[in-house]
């Protein structure tokens, strides 16, 4: 594998020099005023992407995964009714822990490559009259499938029903990549991590949580110790931490929200998009089909692409690697071996991008299937002079 080579994968993402730089720095004391200097900065700035104004943001030494558990420990109890969808790898992983928890999970069942459905749980909410779903879960990019789901369709099924349940929703690969509106969607919980659309090593978890579910961690009873938001609170009021901190990684958060604030979030989504279309239209030139179902879904950071039957996808992700130094994701799931993913995310450009589109068309051509060279490259590069950037002003 080359250093030199950006990476395609869908998180880690390529790190941007001046992030590097910003974690790699001396040791301070985290009990000194110092460490508040870089603690609450950062806070700050992730409450800014979320697009909220009132979201207590939590940051723990961790990943995507712990910040599940921190939604999950701090406002439920062992028995409680969760609502959730079945629709990727990851919203099956988030269900999971939800049952290892002992919560009492209502899985809706969805056909990998669709979103989160919106209707269904409008007609499980307005049937749930005794209020026995205490939180609604939606994986807001289903990084497996490449299938980005209507966030504020599910507020409105939950508010069409007049039903109280908190929303959680998992954005650890939209959150800083693309739209995520914390305050008009009425999330209660969101979850991230440092390595997607924060552009940072992976190492921290990031969440947002809302007054009500702050609320509700006074009479949630599941055990919490690492991720008690509580001791983590009481730590922030005095610019500490309960345990030791990950100060780089908090230099660098406050840093790449300073970068994704400075090119503003409008620019940073349409940036985003804009390289996903490129993406789009090369697939479309192989020949190829998305494992999302119909463009509404087109995930913006991640675009998980079919090969042919009896062909095993996962081949292009191993040859890319060896033969080009190059990375790819590999298919996850029910879907390992049927799709390859090309991840588009965080610190990329239009350029960068085209080098991953000739690799993949290199590889597949390699391997022997029927892909004319330079077809892919020609369709994103039509796609990239006929949009080019604009800059935008940041819309509230
Ligand atoms: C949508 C989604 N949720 C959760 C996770 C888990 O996050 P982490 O690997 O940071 O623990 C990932 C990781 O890729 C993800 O893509």
């Amino acid at each position: 594998m080359s250093f030199q080579n950006p990476v395609f994968i869908p998180g880690p993402t390529n790190i941007p020099e001046n992030l590097r730089k910003a974690c790699d720095m001396p040791t301070i004391d985290h009990r000194s005023p110092l460490f508040g200097q870089i603690l609450h900065p950062a806070r700050a700035g992730v409450q800014k992407v979320l697009k909220s104004t009132s979201a207590e943001v939590f940051i723990f030494p961790s990943t995507g995964t712990g910040g599940w558990e921190t939604a999950l420990t701090n406002t439920l109890s062992a028995g409680d009714t969760v609502l959730a969808a079945r629709n990727g790898m990851f919203s099956q992983r988030w269900i999971d822990m939800c049952q290892r928890h002992g919560l009492n999970v209502n899985v809706v069942e969805t056909p990998w490559g669709q979103g989160v459905p919106a209707d269904r749980y409008a007609e499980i909410l307005a049937a749930d009259t005794g209020h026995q779903i205490k939180a609604v879960l939606a994986t807001h990019n289903e990084t497996a499938t490449g299938v980005r789901s209507n966030i504020a369709a599910v507020r409105q099924a939950l508010d069409d029903a007049g039903h109280p349940a908190m929303l959680f929703v998992d954005g650890v690969s939209s959150i800083g990549s693309m739209e995520f509106r914390f305050d008009d969607w009425g999330v209660d919980v969101a979850v991230t991590g440092s390595q997607k659309g924060f552009m940072l090593p992976a190492g921290l978890g990031i969440v947002g949580f809302s007054a009500k579910a702050m609320e509700a961690t006074k009479s949630a009873k599941l055990p919490r110790t690492f991720f008690d938001v509580h001791d983590m609170a009481k730590g922030y009021a005095n610019s500490a931490y309960p345990y030791t901190p990950a100060v780089g990684l908090l230099n660098g958060l406050n840093t790449a929200c300073g970068m994704l604030l400075d090119e503003g979030l409008a620019n940073v989504f349409a940036r985003h998009h804009r390289i996903a279309e490129g993406v789009r239209a090369a697939v479309g030139a192989w020949g190829l089909d998305l494992c999302a179902a119909s463009p509404d879904l087109y995930s913006d950071t991640v675009s998980a692409i079919r090969t042919p039957e009896g062909f095993n996808a996962t081949s292009i992700v191993t040859h890319a690697a060896e033969v080009y130094g190059v990375a790819f994701g590999v298919g996850l799931g029910e879907v390992a071996g049927k799709v390859f993913r090309i991840g588009h995310l965080g610190s990329l450009t239009d350029v960068m991008m085209l080098s991953g589109i000739a690799t993949a068309e290199m590889c597949m051509a390699d391997l022997g299937l029927d892909i004319t060279l330079g077809s892919g490259v020609a369709a994103a590069q039509d796609y990239y002079r006929a949009n080019r950037a604009e800059r935008q002003q940041d819309a509230a």
